[in-house]
């Protein structure tokens, strides 16, 4: 095993509770550091110690990163090992090259913990939904961000203070970007996407809004026109205009309607909506991550592949049938919902209703307008569309932001309408 940190430390703790698993050896980066676990195989700081091991059939890495973890998987499968990892980065972004290598090495990569850390997601759409076709897989994939935003609205709390909150019970990394930002999510996606639909999406090519502009408003009007925020990964085939499919695949803010499971999917837990034809919707809630949900998911992998270590020619039986190159994504601006839009805008008389004439030429139907108040020489105006293209609203807000009656736009977030989404 590369790795004893959290997730490593779990891995030692689940396997020294049981017999038929040998850890061989233990790779880290300091020998320094103290180990608050009991260890019963030696630790070394030098990787190619487990590489270059021909005893050793399974390589776990838990390290983390994209390099040398990239490097230290690669030559894994080239001295024909199988690979368990919990690594999300090294998968999104390499995963083509590493499936494609490891079926010509007739060996096997298992990554339950890469995605939903404790929730069964990768076997269950694997193996247990593989004789049907998905259509989507919908969810709520970072735990960090869903506690800072489920502590938003609990506690009217701003974002700054919710994250310091985060950060303080260690559910935040110091530097949270890759889980604020969408990155997280979209490296999950992008395995999700391999799953269901044969390909991985590179990662840097998914749209993404993080959830750093998020303000307390937003989440207030959200709970009074029944909604709550949820940070979505959404990955979707769509077929577009010349009987092409592509994939329809974001990362974005949403308000989801109340009674929606998705909204009770509250804390840190993730929640995942696979839906197909022959199944409807199948919903998963659970831990994300946290040091044992993840570990057990690994342990959960080694236990299998070690009892397929048993079979001959077993690899052939866990085979990902996914294609050697990336998907290719649908047009960003095709994609249709209602949006909750609140602008900050002149006060005077007329504005209302040139507004309306700007959504009007972008094809833009308004469900509901409300003024929140006005400030000064300014107001502030709420807006819920009914469901619009993607790029005519953001056409029709360009267009409006640099008129000299709207001062600006403070919030822009769609709304999740599951009949949109399963369109
Ligand atoms: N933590 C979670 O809840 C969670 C959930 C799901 C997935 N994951 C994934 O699990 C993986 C590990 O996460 P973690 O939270 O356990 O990380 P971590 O606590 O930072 O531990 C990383 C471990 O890797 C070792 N390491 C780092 N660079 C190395 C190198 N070049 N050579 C050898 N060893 C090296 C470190 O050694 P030292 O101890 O000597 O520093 C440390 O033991 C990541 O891919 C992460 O995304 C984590």
């Amino acid at each position: 095993m590369i790795g004893l940190g959290t997730v490593g430390a779990g891995v030692v703790q689940l396997l020294n509770q049981q017999r038929k698993l040998t850890l061989k050896k233990i790779a880290v980066r300091s020998l320094e550091k103290p180990r608050r676990i009991e260890l019963r195989c030696p630790i070394s700081a030098n990787v190619s110690d487990l590489i270059d091991d021909p005893e050793i059939e399974i390589l776990i890495e838990v390290m983390g990163g994209e390099h040398p973890a990239l490097e230290y998987i690669e030559a894994a499968l080239e001295r024909r090992k199988h690979v368990v990892t919990a690594n999300k980065e090294v998968l999104a972004k390499h995963g083509p090259a590493l499936f494609e290598k490891a079926r010509r090495q007739g060996v096997t990569i298992f990554f339950e913990a890469a995605v939903a850390g404790g929730i069964p997601l990768i076997s269950t759409m694997h193996k247990g939904l593989e004789a049907i076709q998905i259509s989507s897989v919908i969810g709520i994939l970072n735990g960090t961000t869903n506690f800072i935003l489920s502590k938003m609205e609990e506690s009217s709390l701003s974002y700054e203070a919710a994250l310091a909150q985060a950060q303080k019970l260690g559910i935040a990394e110091a530097d949270p970007a890759s889980d604020v930002d969408g990155h997280d999510v979209a490296y999950k996606l992008s395995i999700l996407s391999a799953l269901a639909f044969g390909q991985f999406v590179q990662p840097a090519s998914i749209p993404k809004q993080g959830i750093t502009n998020i303000g307390p408003d937003a989440l207030a009007h959200a709970k009074e026109l029944g909604y709550r925020v949820k940070l979505l990964g959404i990955c979707r085939k769509v077929n577009e205009r010349d009987n092409k499919s592509y994939l329809d695949v974001r990362v974005q803010p949403m308000f989801v309607p109340v009674n929606h499971p998705l909204a009770a999917v509250s804390a840190s837990k993730n929640g995942i909506l696979v839906r197909s034809d022959a199944v409807d919707e199948i919903i998963l809630v659970g831990p994300g991550a946290g040091q044992m949900p993840t570990a057990s998911a690994v342990v959960g992998d080694l236990i299998n592949l070690a009892s397929a270590l048993q079979l001959p020619d077993f690899a052939s039986y866990f085979h990902y049938d996914i294609a050697p190159q990336w998907a290719q994504l649908a047009d960003k601006d095709d994609f249709v919902c209602p949006f909750y839009l609140r602008l900050s805008v002149a006060n005077l008389p007329g504005v209302i209703g040139r507004i309306g004439t700007t959504f009007g030429a972008h094809d833009i139907s308004i469900n509901t307008i409300l003024q929140h108040g006005v400030h000064n020489d300014h107001a502030k105006v709420v807006i819920l569309t009914q469901a619009v293209r993607n790029g005519n609203l953001h056409r029709a807000l360009q267009e409006l932001s640099q008129s000299d009656y709207v001062k600006g736009v403070e919030e822009c977030v769609g709304i999740f309408e599951p009949a949109y989404e399963n369109a």
